[in-house]
């Protein structure tokens, strides 16, 4: 065959020039690290569901904030778990919660890693569900002001960023509104435009204590089976204000995240979840994946599909591996 002039093979040749040529790169400053921080001291526990993954009391939290400045990764997501949980997550939006010491020692101690706290109320409220309940469900406008308190009381304790993960309908503008009147313009939000009513989501309800008492999440949350339904959304949240946006789950929605990075303006987010990261970790225990092989194939395909920022849990090893070279 000496007439084939062009020959595809020719790119993938030695792994340097696969390297020249790639479409596709990792960086660990695309990378976030979600962070679940419990009251109390002293503590460093383990999340069964999730092997590797702990829950934080805040003065360990250096612990892993020493790691994720050393990486330079692009930021860290926090999650409060409080001990005291009401109808209207009140710790939640205590200034003085879980989240918020939080909040206040990471940004003190390390003034340049992004801090991002997750506002949601599931994790605070008695009843699991996102929001305040009326009448058995979780009433969208009600829920409005509680958000809006919440986002206030963690971009004061000097969150950077703040991710509204709820799917209440109108949450970044109660949110943007609330911000500006109480001159916090320059907190950004990067909010869950697009979330699924998702089984992935099963090994955080563990580790996060949030699973719903009754019910389910699917009159807020979205259906699996649509993807226009996903352009809508992110088209509100980016109108309403959001600065970035965030599709989730990550893996198993990649159609979702390329349709939504080619439509719109503002950078995109995928969350990998807990139940990929799982899945991972129990097959790799199993002795039947590559663990690391597949971690970073997985954020890879994000990547390809359009993320430019992943939020996972393998946001630490991933940055230690390409800051090794080894990525
Ligand atoms: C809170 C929230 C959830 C996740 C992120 N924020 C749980 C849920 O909606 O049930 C899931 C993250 C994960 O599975 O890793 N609403």
């Amino acid at each position: 065959m000496n007439n084939l002039r062009i020959r595809p093979r020719r790119l993938r040749k030695t792994q340097s020039i696969r390297d020249l040529t790639c479409e596709t790169r990792l960086k660990s400053s695309m990378l976030i690290y979600p962070v679940f921080v419990r009251e109390g001291n002293n503590i460093i526990e383990d999340i069964a569901a999730m092997p590797g993954q702990k829950r934080y009391s805040p003065d360990k939290l250096p612990v892993i904030l020493e790691r994720a400045a050393k990486n330079k990764i692009g930021g860290i997501l926090l999650f409060g778990l409080p001990e005291h949980k009401d109808e209207c997550a009140s710790s939640a939006w205590d200034d003085n919660g879980v989240i918020q010491q939080a909040i206040r020692l990471a940004k003190n101690e390390f003034p340049d890693l992004n801090i991002i706290g997750d506002v949601c109320m599931c994790e605070y409220t008695s009843h699991g569900h996102c929001g305040i309940i009326k009448n058995g469900c979780v009433d969208n406008d009600a829920t409005l002001e509680y958000l809006a308190k919440i986002a206030v009381s963690q971009a004061n304790a000097g969150a950077d960023i703040v991710a509204p993960s709820d799917m209440m309908d109108g949450h970044t503008l109660a949110i943007r509104e609330a911000l500006d009147s109480n001159n916090l313009q320059d907190t950004l939000i990067f909010s869950y435009a697009v979330k699924y009513a998702s089984s992935f989501y099963g090994p955080f309800r563990e580790a996060a204590g949030s699973a719903p008492s009754f019910g389910d999440r699917k009159s807020y949350q979205m259906d699996i089976r649509n993807s226009r339904e996903a352009l809508k959304e992110a088209m509100l949240d980016i109108q309403e204000g959001s600065d970035m946006i965030i599709i989730k789950p990550g893996l198993a929605y990649l159609d979702i995240l390329k349709s939504v990075k080619e439509k719109f303006l503002v950078p995109v987010g995928s969350y990998s979840v807990s139940g990929e990261y799982s899945m991972i970790k129990a097959a790799a225990l199993m002795g039947w994946l590559d663990e690391k092989k597949i971690a970073i194939e997985s954020a890879i395909s994000q990547a390809r599909a359009g993320a430019d920022i992943i939020i996972t849990y393998f946001a630490l090893d991933l940055a230690e591996w390409i800051n090794n070279g080894e990525i």
